[in-house]
């Protein structure tokens, strides 16, 4: 993957836990997470049903839709339980001094 789909999308320091802020890199609407210090991203829509991922409740590496309480994981997007059953998409993610980079 070329240098070209790297997208800088923010800073470390904006990205706080349990508070996941949303992006827009092109088409692709983005949530972007801190867990434990470590940076990741996934699709900010539920594939449910239409809600936003930032909106929802994030313990540690699960992020919880806020419409019906379906669970993913952060890191690998995997849906952990009713209703929610496909993944949500991932995206990689690189940090570099101090910026957050996101691969679409
Ligand atoms: S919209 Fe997310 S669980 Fe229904």
């Amino acid at each position: 993957m070329s240098e070209a789909n790297w997208h800088r999308v923010a800073a470390t320091g904006e990205v706080f836990e349990e508070e996941p802020i949303r992006v827009q890199v092109g088409e692709e609407d983005i949530a972007i997470y801190n867990v434990a210090g470590d940076f990741h991203a996934t699709s900010n829509i539920c594939t449910h049903a239409y809600a936003s991922m930032v909106d929802g409740f994030q313990e540690g590496d699960e992020i919880e839709c806020p419409l019906h309480e379906g669970k993913f994981n952060i890191k690998t997007g995997e849906a952990l339980c009713a209703p929610v059953t496909d993944a949500l998409k991932v995206f990689e993610v690189r940090v570099e001094d101090g910026d957050i980079f996101v691969q679409v």
